[in-house]
């Protein structure tokens, strides 16, 4: 069985990621609509060897299509979720539009898989620095997590494609001397790091933060989980990272803590040197883990270092391997 596939956003960051992760992880696929706005349709991807065009969005007839992956933004999955679902198909939202309605399965395939049987036609894909993280935390969930304390150092590629060409342009305008603008950021990215992701709440946490805490709880199930995130715009292309502190019921060892890590399929573990790069992170699957101490400031504390591409398991890599596990649990 093959599966006609939508792909909203093609033309993203997200989206293009997603055509080559549905090759790679060679979901089944019958057709592949590729669907953006009336200003990028008619732009031209390779697939399995054919040229595809990118069709506008507006006119695109979703009869027929059985899998609908959205990366085209709130605004988009919020008009056309509801669309697609009337014709029939499962969606899989990037957008932090349904992730936390309670009849919204909020998935991390290696984390939470089970939540996948009580979707009703949407699955929602967690935010890039949330799906790392908690690939991180799942191998210490029988030890009792009582607390989390984050800080992340976050990509531009996180905010779009927009943004990598304003640090691209912001950075070569540096290096010849030129003076050169900004407006996807409040502040130059380049050479500087912008201590905001979304807007301020009033108490005084970012849009970005709160994601992190309140998508955190409901993907592990710990709606009582104690957890507080700071989150951080930095100028590299691609790749997150996150220094996380945790807190645990019992005591776990440097060496059980990597042993346990290294058991998380989806997880790569560096027992040794100077942690993971998102250089290393960025263009594979993986989560890579490295750093790993005991924190000695509190009882049965570790920290460690936590590197991935936002592109791929951040967001479009998730999101396949979301489809693909609903393939094998019989859900679709
Ligand atoms: N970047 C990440 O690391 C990341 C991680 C997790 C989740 N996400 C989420 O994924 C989504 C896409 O992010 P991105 O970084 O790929 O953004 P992006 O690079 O700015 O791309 C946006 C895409 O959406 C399309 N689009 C814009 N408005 C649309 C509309 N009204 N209807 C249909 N398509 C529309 C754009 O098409 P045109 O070419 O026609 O403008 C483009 O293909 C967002 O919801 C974002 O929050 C991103």
């Amino acid at each position: 069985m093959s599966y006609s596939v939508a792909v909203v956003g093609a033309t993203g960051a997200v989206g293009s990621t997603m055509i080559a992760s549905l090759q790679e992880q060679k979901f089944p696929v019958s057709q592949l609509h590729l669907l953006a706005t009336a200003r990028s349709a008619g732009s031209e991807y390779g697939w399995n060897g054919q040229t595809l065009k990118v069709q506008d969005i507006e006119s695109f007839d979703w009869t027929g299509v059985q899998v609908a992956l959205f990366a085209g933004g709130e605004i988009a999955s919020e008009r056309l979720v509801p669309k697609a679902k009337a014709a029939g198909a499962i969606s899989i939202d990037n957008s932090a539009s349904f992730r936390m309605h309670a009849d919204v399965p909020l998935v991390v395939p290696e984390v939470n898989p089970e939540a996948l049987r009580q979707h009703q036609k949407v699955v929602a894909n967690p935010n890039c620095s949330t799906i790392q993280m908690v690939a991180a935390l799942k191998p210490f969930l029988d030890l009792g997590l009582k607390r989390v304390t984050v800080s992340t150092y976050q990509s531009v590629s996180g905010t779009g494609k927009d943004a990598i060409e304003e640090l691209e342009n912001l950075t070569r305008g540096w290096a010849s001397g030129q003076a050169v603008g900004h407006k996807v950021y409040p502040a130059p990215i380049a050479f500087n790091c912008l201590p905001q992701i979304g807007s301020f709440g009033e108490d005084g946490f970012t849009g970005e933060e709160r994601k992190m805490m309140e998508e955190t709880r409901k993907i592990l199930d710990l709606p009582e989980l104690r957890i507080s995130a700071t989150c951080v715009r930095v100028p590299v292309f691609y790749g997150h990272s996150e220094s996380v502190h945790i807190e645990l019921d019992k005591p776990c060892s440097v060496a059980e803590a990597e042993e346990r890590l290294a058991r998380m399929p989806g997880v790569q573990v560096q027992k040794a040197g100077p942690g993971p790069t998102p250089l290393q992170a960025a263009h594979q699957d993986d989560v890579l883990v490295g750093r790993v101490r005991v924190d000695p400031s509190v009882e049965n504390g570790l920290q460690f270092w936590v590197v991935a591409d936002n592109l791929r398991k951040g967001a479009a890599s998730n999101a396949v391997q979301i489809a693909c596990k609903m393939l094998e649990m019989g859900l679709l």
